[in-house]
């Protein structure tokens, strides 16, 4: 099967029912996604599919064939992402960090869907996201650290 990853084309050969996460983790070392619960029920493994959150622990990978996928590592090269990904850095928004790329990716396209998000839309696109750590008070601190181009 072919997937285009981090603006990449890559033929892969695996399973395709085997889910997007472990291509991304096993076939191709993107070892940035987690695999948390598996269930897509703590958002580890989330990933932007054609620019939304989409959670890559089920999902077939064949299913995302077609489709743009962008990794928490291909997130370094967009303006947005790096910028979150230097705000969670500034702010120590994590401390296992299991839990950190999902949130990198979900906070990336909160802020690339415009606008400064309030206390309010941060915690709604951040809720399908567990920390097991506590994590969620600095996470918002470098949302906005991030949302105000401070980072
Ligand atoms: S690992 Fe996918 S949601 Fe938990
Ligand atoms: S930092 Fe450990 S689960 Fe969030």
């Amino acid at each position: 099967m072919k997937l285009k990853i981090n603006g990449r084309e890559h033929e892969i050969d695996a399973d395709p029912d085997t889910p997007l996460a472990y291509v991304l983790r096993e076939d191709l070392g993107l070892k940035g996604t987690k695999i948390g619960c598996g269930l897509e029920q703590c958002g580890a493994c989330a990933v932007l599919v054609d620019g939304r959150v989409e959670l890559s622990c089920t999902s077939p990978a064949a299913s995302f064939e077609g489709r743009e996928i962008v990794t928490v590592e291909g997130l370094a090269d967009t303006d947005t992402g790096a910028r979150v990904q230097r705000a969670f850095v500034a702010a120590g928004a994590a401390q296992c960090g299991y839990c950190t790329s999902g949130l990198v990716v979900a906070v990336t396209a909160l802020l690339d869907g415009g606008g400064k998000p309030d206390r309010a839309r941060t915690a709604a696109a951040l809720t399908p996201h567990l920390c097991r750590c506590g994590s969620h008070p600095r996470v918002f601190a470098a949302v906005e650290m991030a949302a105000e181009g401070e980072a």
